[in-house]
């Protein structure tokens, strides 16, 4: 039995005013114990007050991205042993939006770089696959997800579920407005999951959470949640409010 993970990426928005205030409305909301692991992931900057202003609660700290160097001349870079140092528990990695943005258009080996250096400081990563429109369209979804998945963790051991965590993003459906369907969610996460299993092993496989990322709202939180392999959520736009994001984890705790 997986325990569920909801993650609120807030990408680059919110300031720190905004964020303590989020923190405070969140930990009202969620009282008592949860069902769900709940992640917060802020900007760099953000990441030392919002460690702050989450102690002794059970939401805990994830970055957005960490370099795989771990010093050196890299300017404008933050290490995993930085990331670390916050207090951060996962790291968001490969994200569509640092894949496919100019100026980063990061490929699958530096992700793998990437992934590699999180984990070997005991990070968990929350490593982010998806396939575009125009891939979904030419029928090509189900190898873009094995190609991204054994890619990102080429040369990785996994030997439990805490170690890793899967989030399928469909291109499409991130900040437009449109979500995959549950059925087209299970299929991609089982597809995954069959995946993981070759590439990890049956036992941790089992154990690895595989969340799902694009245009997640209350409203369809509870759909999505039902399926099989569909084990939480990596909540974008929805999570800039902690009214939103605490509706949406209520639902995936009470689908578990
Ligand atoms: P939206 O929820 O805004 O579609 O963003 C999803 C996402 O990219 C989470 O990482």
């Amino acid at each position: 039995m997986r325990r569920a993970l909801v993650a609120a990426n807030w990408k680059m928005n919110l300031d720190l005013p905004q964020m303590r205030a989020w923190v405070a409305a969140a930990r009202a909301e969620l009282t008592g114990t949860l069902a769900v692991d709940v992640v917060v992931c802020p900007p760099f900057p953000y990441l030392f007050p919002m460690a702050k202003a989450l102690a002794e609660c059970a939401i805990r700290l994830g970055a957005q991205d960490a370099y795989h160097e771990t010093s050196g001349a890299f300017t404008g870079e933050v290490s995993a042993v930085m990331v670390r140092e916050t207090g951060a528990a996962y790291v968001i990695l490969g994200h569509s939006e640092r894949r496919h943005t100019i100026g980063h258009l990061e490929d699958d080996r530096m992700v793998n770089l990437k992934l590699r250096a999180v984990q070997s400081v005991g990070m968990t990563p929350i490593l982010c696959v998806g396939e575009t429109l125009a891939q979904r369209k030419a029928s090509q979804t189900l190898d873009v997800l094995s190609f991204q998945l054994s890619a990102g963790l080429s040369g990785v051991r996994v030997s439990s579920g805490e170690q890793l965590v899967i989030a399928y993003e469909p291109v499409w459906a991130i900040g437009t407005g449109l979500n995959a369907t549950a059925a087209q969610a299970q299929e991609a996460h089982a597809h995954l999951r069959a995946e993981l299993t070759r590439l990890i092993g049956r036992e941790p496989a089992a154990q690895v959470r595989i969340i799902y990322g694009g245009s997640l709202k209350p409203e369809n939180a509870n759909e999505l949640m039902g399926q099989a392999d569909v084990d939480g959520g990596l909540v974008g736009g929805a999570s800039l409010k902690a009214e939103t994001f605490t509706r949406i984890v209520r639902v995936v705790s009470q689908s578990g």
